[in-house]
């Protein structure tokens, strides 16, 4: 880890991918609110050039790119297009890259960051869960750190600081349940799209927000977690802890436990990471335990929450299993949220997609993103056509 910063220090230049987003817009307030801490040198967004444009010109961003431009919308000058322009960005010269684009779009930039021998701090979960062991075997070549920005991954690392890998028993994630934790399972065919998009505690993007209430989120973060912080399947545990509070633990082998507590406030994990785990002044109130009290944790019930199993042992398979979980998903999220398949039948579909995939051991690049695309393939060709939710 780098020093802390001083009056002299000069400030830490960020790239931004998924600058328009529910994570990108946190970051750029952070940014907004540190100007002598923090430069914004670039900047991709998915689709939406004008909402790029506007981050260009507030942070008089150098270099910004959109992936794939609203057909008709105009792109300003200075802003690049297509997929290339954005591993650019990606690659550009900076102290740290902010990975905020959900999902499989986000392996390529990442990857291009990391071989430029950037620093990446990463909100999304998916590029590790694909490709954890080539990712990190790509950083560790060229000397790339990989920090957390999901909350309950910053959580860990902030228990973790200090301690020794041999002195952890268990990491335990915590889990708001999200808003269907008391809902009967007989009624899951009957939820609806908006239903599902209503978060108890977070306010996400529309992914997020749908794999947090199929607890497909906490699935991808058992990987994620497993990835970085090299910690054993059978030592990653899940709680659910309906206030997200506590957002997550580290039990160690005397017994003792450190937890990290805080308001649900993104900017925090996301300041720490830019930071290089430097703590910044006023990020958030601090959490007021009396006011928030009890504090409650539950098991997970695998019957309502099939996900966070079927993940489990996709991580623990290894390979391309993961990136096929992962993928898989994507489509059945996306069908949802075109009120294409039911709320019941995306774990299904996601495990019907596994099932079918031949297995590869230690994959390639070329291998992973050939999983990806096999089961979007599948997955798509078993969409139930007409299955709509009201
Ligand atoms: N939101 C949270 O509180 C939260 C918490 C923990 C982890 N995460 C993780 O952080 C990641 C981002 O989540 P989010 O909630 O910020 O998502 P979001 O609000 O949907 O924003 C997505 C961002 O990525 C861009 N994007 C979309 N598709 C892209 C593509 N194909 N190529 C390049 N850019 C693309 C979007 O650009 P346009 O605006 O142009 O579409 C937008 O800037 C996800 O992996 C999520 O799991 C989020």
């Amino acid at each position: 880890m780098t020093t802390g910063f001083t009056a002299a220090a000069p400030r830490r230049r960020v790239v931004l991918l998924g600058a328009t987003g529910s994570i990108g817009r946190q970051c750029c307030d952070v940014i907004a609110r540190f100007p002598d801490r923090f430069e914004l040198v670039g900047a991709v967004a998915g689709s939406d050039a004008g909402a790029l444009a506007e981050v260009v010109n507030r942070f008089g961003v150098r270099r910004a790119a959109v992936v794939s431009p609203r057909p008709g919308q105009r792109r300003p000058d200075g802003i690049g297009a297509g997929i290339e322009a954005a591993c650019e960005v990606a690659a550009m010269e900076s102290d740290v890259v902010c990975v905020a684009i959900p999902g499989a779009a986000a392996l390529r930039p990442t990857l291009a960051a990391i071989e430029a021998g950037r620093t990446i701090a990463t909100a999304t979960k998916e590029v590790l869960v694909m490709a954890g062991e080539l990712v990190k075997r790509r950083a560790a070549a060229v000397g790339a750190g990989i920090l957390p920005v999901d909350s309950e991954h910053s959580a860990l690392w902030q228990c973790l600081r200090g301690e020794r890998a041999e002195s952890v028993a268990r990491i335990v994630l915590t889990a708001s349940g999200g808003p269907f934790r008391e809902r009967d399972p007989a009624t899951f065919a009957t939820i609806t799209l908006e239903e599902a998009l209503r978060h108890p505690t977070w306010n996400m993007g529309p992914k997020v927000t749908i794999d947090s209430a199929t607890m497909m989120n906490k699935g991808l973060e058992i990987i994620e977690a497993h990835f970085l912080f090299d910690v054993p399947y059978a030592s990653i545990g899940v709680v659910i802890h309906p206030r997200s509070i506590v957002h997550s633990f580290v039990e160690f082998i005397d017994g003792a436990t450190i937890a990290q507590l805080g308001i649900p406030d993104m900017r925090v994990p996301i300041a720490l990471a830019i930071a290089d785990g430097e703590r910044l002044p006023g990020i958030a109130a601090p959490v007021q335990l009396t006011a928030s009290s009890p504090l409650e944790f539950f098991e997970v019930d695998p019957a309502r929450f099939p996900a966070v199993g079927l993940a489990r042992a996709a991580g623990e398979t290894g390979g391309i299993a993961p990136a096929v979980l992962n993928a898989a998903n994507e489509v059945a999220v996306a069908a949802f949220l075109d009120r294409r398949l039911g709320y019941d039948a995306i774990v299904p579909l996601v495990a019907e997609t596994l099932a079918a995939a031949a297995l590869v051991r230690q994959p390639s690049l070329n291998d992973i993103l050939d999983a990806d695309a096999f089961a979007r393939q599948f997955a798509a060709r078993h969409l139930e056509p007409g299955v709509m939710q009201a």
